[in-house]
């Protein structure tokens, strides 16, 4: 499906409910599984990756409910999994292929897990690496360290493992690994990726502790289930972050936001560039700070955009290159080579789609290069089949000064299945 945003002539007023976080929500059902008990998640992200590590779960022998305001997870134990009786599909999602991949690891069965064509060319030995210094028998079947992984579920070991880049993902996965093993697990991060598998497993009972850079699990305690209730999502409110700020005379409330610092780094980046957003009510909810977030119309200027703040923005480095092409000066983003292994290169995919769209933008190994004081032209954009790609030009459309048609629109599913709808209520409030 291809879609076409169209500029919007008057400003954008009103509340939005973002939907649930999409990290908390994937381990939201993870740890629910392995937990004892049921645990009752409200304001689940329904979207096609969370639903991915739903399908995978159950196929593993989990029932989970889907009820109409919150999801019930009927844990198995950490050690009631059942063995698939097909390959696992984990379809789009990086998130559910990699923090399995660290718990079938441990199990008393094999399995294959492979998911879309996206996912079969991102890297995998950033998890096998540490997982076979676990003793995991971890196979990529072709042979190019990618998925379609053959996991040969044993015994592990605790290991001491300094991160060699940021990645949640990855850490999480020995984390999850750690839970099985015979000796407690520890892991250094030179620069701190998000920390949701931190916070939640220790709301779950886990013992684990973060002491500066170094996060120890010690293994033996089992998962008690819980109640969680999973905060609005950054990374999916900045869309609506960035439509106040660059739609003349715009002002959106948006609710219940999580402002981990491991995520925030989007509202800081946008303050420096001289947007104006307010934190209200900040609060703390099952470990994880939330606030309501006020964001106005914005003259914003240029920034640069580096070193250990990257990590906490890395899901929003697209739209960011979007608000500094209308941005007074220029914007340089580096230390962000990660974009290069997303769903797809979000590095050399912004460059070419802001280039279609009469935007002045230089790829570089590590970030872009963003010339600032245009105006978006009309075109067609190709998403790649990338959700942040598409959402980010679709903010783009609203201040061009004509259509931006965004091929294969529908990937908006894979994270946020009502934006278009959303972003229509809004835009004819
Ligand atoms: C995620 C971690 C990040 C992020 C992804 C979600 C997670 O990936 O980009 O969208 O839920 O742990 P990396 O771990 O590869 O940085």
């Amino acid at each position: 499906m291809n879609k076409s945003i169209s500029p919007l002539h008057h400003p954008m007023k009103g509340t939005i409910d973002i939907p649930g976080d999409k990290s908390i929500s994937h381990r939201s059902i993870m740890f629910g599984a392995l937990a004892s008990g049921t645990t009752e998640i409200t304001h689940f992200l329904k979207a096609e990756d969370c639903i991915s590590t739903i399908s995978c779960f159950r196929q593993m022998g989990v029932t989970i409910e889907e009820q109409e305001d919150c999801i019930l997870v009927h844990g198995v134990g950490l050690h009631g999994l059942k063995r698939p009786l097909m390959t696992l599909f984990t379809g789009n999602s990086g998130t559910t292929t990699r923090l399995i991949s660290g718990i079938l690891a441990a199990q008393q069965f094999d399995c294959t897990l492979t998911g879309d064509s996206s996912i079969e060319k991102r890297p995998m030995k950033r998890i096998i690496q540490p997982l076979s210094m676990m003793g995991a028998c971890i196979d990529s079947i072709h042979h190019n360290d990618c998925a379609p992984l053959f996991i040969h579920g044993t015994h592990l070991h605790g290991i001491d493992y300094t991160m060699p880049v940021a990645s949640a993902q990855v850490k999480s996965a020995i984390l999850l690994a750690g839970l099985y093993a015979d000796e407690p697990t520890t892991i250094t991060e030179l620069v701190p990726s998000r920390n949701h598998t931190e916070l939640m497993l220790k709301n779950y009972g886990c013992d684990i502790t973060t002491q500066g850079h170094t996060i120890t699990l010690k293994p033996g305690q089992p998962l008690n289930a819980c109640k969680i209730t999973v905060p609005s999502d950054i990374s999916s409110a900045a869309y609506f972050i960035a439509a106040a700020l660059l739609v003349p005379g715009s002002l959106l409330t948006l609710p219940n936001i999580g402002i981990n610092p491991t995520r925030d780094g989007i509202i800081h980046v946008i303050q420096s560039m001289g947007g104006n957003i307010e934190l209200k009510n900040k609060r703390l909810s099952a470990g994880e700070q939330i606030a309501d977030l006020v964001v106005r119309y914005s003259t914003l200027h240029g920034t640069v955009i580096e070193g250990d703040i990257i990590p906490t923005l890395i899901d929003e480095i697209p739209l960011i290159a979007i608000l500094s092409a209308v941005s007074k000066g220029t914007t340089i983003i580096r230390d962000a080579a990660e974009l290069h292994y997303k769903e797809c290169d979000r590095i050399e995919v912004m460059v070419e789609n802001l280039k279609k769209v009469g935007i002045h933008a230089t790829a570089e190994s590590d970030g872009m290069i963003i010339e600032g004081s245009h105006h978006f032209e009309g075109g067609m954009i190709n998403s790649y089949h990338d959700h942040r790609i598409a959402m980010s030009f679709a903010i783009a459309g609203l201040i061009a000064k004509a259509p931006i048609h965004i091929m294969d629109a529908d990937c908006i599913s894979i994270s946020y299945p009502e934006f278009f709808t959303s972003l229509e209520q809004l835009a004819h409030k």
